[in-house]
This record gives structure tokens, C-alpha cells and sequence, in this order.
């Protein structure tokens, strides 16, 4: 008798990504306050803020005895520990700050710290050795959207995880967020459908590095907000969101949060 395929379960996120923002401590705190204050569903999902590195240590504070978890938008590559690298902020330290999780490759810093492949695997080792999970933001500029070449593109960025040492004991330890390049902050967004069939492809490729990828939550992120964030969360290839905009107003980022889980229901 043919076994029925079994439905993979995995966590549903909604991501809260700062960027330079707000411009004050004060402001800050008062969005990690009133996001402390969302009454979500936690065996639904979890919720997660991306404060800037500024900001981190107060946020933890800030959100200690909530469900939310706070993580950080990127980590250095040049070193996971300590050391003579002026300006970077590496894993280790972040870890010791209360970070969960981090940021890799958002198109932000591909663009304006033109970061290579070579640097991403170092920051992603460099994370995980320091038990601070990945979310490895991928996604396709419109020109190669307009000339049909997503699925090339994810996959070659999405490639670079062949090259993770740690990945094989941090499976658990990684989140891959598609974010076409032209959506972010746009207000445009790629019908549902579009999404579906890059994720189940991103699903597929994921398979083909490590077959303990197959729980590997898999975020939409592009212009969410509280009014579209619905069709997203209906989509059972959708695990969950990761918000720029939408995330620095309190009411609404609930709103956006809300809908979400009780849509995953
Ligand atoms: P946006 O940003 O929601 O403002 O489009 C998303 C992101 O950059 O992660």
C-alpha cells in the first residue's frame, strides 16, 4: 500500500525588520513596548523584531519577558569572535548581547556593501557557530524578473549554503526569506501564485543540498502590510513574513501579525 505523504509542519514567522530606524532610543523602545503588548498565538508562530545594533541591547531588554524574539540585521564576516576589525559587530558578540537570529544578504547590503558570496558563507558559519540562527534573505532584481531568470537567481544564491560547514548540525538554525528586489518598499507586490511556485522551486532546491532542509521555514517579504498580509498567510508555501515598513508602526504591525497567525490557524 502507498504510505500518504506526510505534511511537513513548520514554524510560521512574522519578522519584523527595523533597518536605520526609528531615529531615537527613546522611539524604539516605545515600538519594542507597544509590540510587547500584541497578544498572539504562540503555539501558532513567533514573532520577531530586527532592532539596529544601536538599539539591540535595550530591545532585548525591553522584550525580556515577552514571546518576542529580538534578532539582529547582519554579523560580521571577518571574524566570529573578537579582534582588530573597526566598525564590525561579529556573532559573538551579538549572542552575548540576546540575539536570536540575524539577518544574511539582504538585497540592502548586497547593494550598498556589494556583499559577496565569499562573505555570506563566512558571516552564516560565523553565526551558527555562535548559535544565532540564519535568515537568509534571497530575491531577483526586476530586470531579471522581467526577463524570466528568478529561479536561476535563487538558486544561485541559495547555492552558497553547499558551502556551510555547520549547517549539517543547524538545520533547525535556518530561514529563508524570498524578497523580490523589486518589492521592497515599493508597494508593488508578485501575485500569490508567483509566490507559491518560487517557494515550492526554493523547497526543491533546498532538498537538494540537505534533505533535513525540508522544515525549513520559507517567508515572503516585499511591501506586507495589515491589508495584504491575508492572502499571504493563506498560502500554505508561505511560513511567514518579513515586514520593513509596516513593522515601525506598532497598531499596525499587530494588526499585520494578528491576521497572520489566526489565517494560519
Ligand atoms: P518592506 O521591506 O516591507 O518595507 O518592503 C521588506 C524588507 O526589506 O525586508
Amino acid at each position: 500500500m502507498v504510505k500518504a505523504m506526510q505534511k511537513v509542519i513548520k514554524n510560521n514567522w512574522v519578522i519584523g525588520n527595523w533597518k536605520s530606524n526609528p531615529s531615537s532610543l527613546a522611539q524604539a523602545k516605545d515600538l519594542a513596548k507597544e509590540i510587547t503588548a500584541i497578544n498572539f498565538d504562540a503555539t501558532n508562530g513567533q514573532i520577531m523584531v530586527m532592532p539596529t545594533n544601536l538599539h539591540l541591547s535595550s530591545i532585548v531588554d525591553e522584550m525580556k519577558d515577552s514571546k518576542v524574539l529580538v534578532g539582529c540585521q547582519d554579523v560580521s564576516f571577518t571574524s566570529a569572535t573578537t579582534g582588530a576589525y573597526t566598525g564590525d559587530c561579529s556573532a559573538e558578540q551579538m549572542q552575548a548581547i540576546g540575539a536570536k537570529w540575524t539577518l544574511v544578504g539582504h538585497s540592502e547590503r548586497r547593494t550598498y556593501h556589494q556583499e559577496s558570496d565569499k562573505q555570506l558563507i563566512a558571516k552564516i558559519e560565523n553565526a551558527l557557530k555562535n548559535d544565532i540562527g540564519v535568515v537568509l534573505c534571497i530575491g531577483e532584481t526586476l530586470t531579471e524578473y522581467e526577463k524570466n531568470q528568478t529561479l536561476n537567481v535563487l538558486q544561485k544564491q541559495l547555492a552558497i549554503l553547499k558551502e556551510i560547514n555547520e549547517l549539517e548540525n543547524n538545520i533547525d538554525k535556518l530561514i529563508v526569506a524570498y524578497e523580490p528586489v523589486w518589492a521592497i518598499g515599493t508597494g508593488k507586490v508578485p501575485q500569490v501564485a508567483e509566490v507559491e511556485n518560487v517557494h515550492k522551486n526554493i523547497n526543491e532546491y533546498l532538498l537538494t543540498i540537505n534533505t533535513g532542509l525540508t522544515k525549513t521555514p520559507i517567508l515572503y517579504g516585499g511591501s506586507v502590510n495589515a491589508d495584504n498580509v491575508e492572502t499571504f498567510a493563506k498560502s500554505d508555501s508561505i511560513d511567514g513574513v518579513l515586514v520593513g515598513g509596516a513593522s515601525l508602526v506598532a497598531d499596525k504591525f499587530a494588526t499585520l501579525a494578528k491576521t497572520f497567525f489566526a489565517t494560519k490557524k
